[in-house]
């Protein structure tokens, strides 16, 4: 069917200030020294994880399972060691070099849009990676996730950053949330948050039932919801 999407979760870490980096914007460490196990978990149970291109070009994330027994156990499923990894970006100008692009074995897949050239497309491709154009300037999110259903993709898990979550929230793509909560707080009006771009009114804001809440060592929390 054509608006058949996949089961979307998000996994972000955060600041009580609801900030997921500081505003030096490096990628700061938020988790407890714990919790990439929950994390890794997560990435195990998905057929991709999917970040956006500010979090590519800034943390040039690996994305890939650590854990050997859950790369097993996904393999003694069929399934491919490590989930795909799908990056969402509007001019992949990506270092052919990169984690995100080398880093494996696992299936690459890119969604850009017309102002990714069709020679930087090329050298995506020479590095092995599936290239989508969608969209013009942004990239059609809808038409992502339209697109990783058919490819047989049935679980996405989304690790940010802000303004790729707020998007995908807005149009009603996400239907799990799990929030790690930090006892930190980073202030600053220009660090990100979980979910940036413009902003919703009161009336509009997106609606989450509980789920779970669960003590993360370190004073952490991991709060789970669902999207209403
Ligand atoms: N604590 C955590 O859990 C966590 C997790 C991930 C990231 N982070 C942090 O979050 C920050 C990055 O977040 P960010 O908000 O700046 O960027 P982001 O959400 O990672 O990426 C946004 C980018 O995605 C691309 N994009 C293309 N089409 C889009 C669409 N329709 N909707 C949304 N995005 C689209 C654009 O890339 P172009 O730039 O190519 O136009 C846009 O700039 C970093 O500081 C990172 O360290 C924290």
């Amino acid at each position: 069917m054509k608006n058949e999407r996949p089961r979307v979760m998000i996994n972000v870490a955060m600041t009580v200030d609801g900030k997921i980096d500081t505003t030096a914007r490096r990628g700061a460490v938020i988790s407890s020294s714990g919790d990439w196990e929950r994390v890794d978990r997560l990435r195990a149970e998905s057929d991709a994880v999917l970040v956006g291109g500010r979090t590519l070009r800034g943390e040039d994330p690996r994305l890939t399972v650590k854990s050997t027994t859950l790369r097993e156990a996904r393999q003694s499923r069929g399934q491919d060691a490590n989930p795909a990894k799908v990056g969402i970006v509007s001019e992949a100008s990506l270092s052919p070099d990169s984690r995100f692009l080398t880093h494996g074995p696992a299936r690459v897949l890119i969604f850009t849009t017309g102002r990714t050239t069709p020679a930087q497309i090329a050298r995506l491709r020479e590095r092995g990676a599936e290239v989508f154009v969608l969209g013009e300037r942004r990239v059609d999110l809808v038409a992502v996730m339209r697109a990783l259903y058919e490819l047989g993709i049935r679980r996405v898990l989304v690790e940010g950053g802000g303004t790729l979550n707020a998007a995908l929230l807005r149009l009603g793509l996400v239907d799990e949330l799990f929030v790690y909560v930090a006892p930190l707080i980073f202030a600053g009006a220009d660090a990100p948050t979980m979910a940036d771009g413009t902003g919703l009114a009161s009336e509009d804001a997106i609606r989450l039932r509980l789920r779970s809440v669960a003590e993360a060592g370190e004073g952490g929390l991991i709060v789970h919801y669902d999207v209403l």
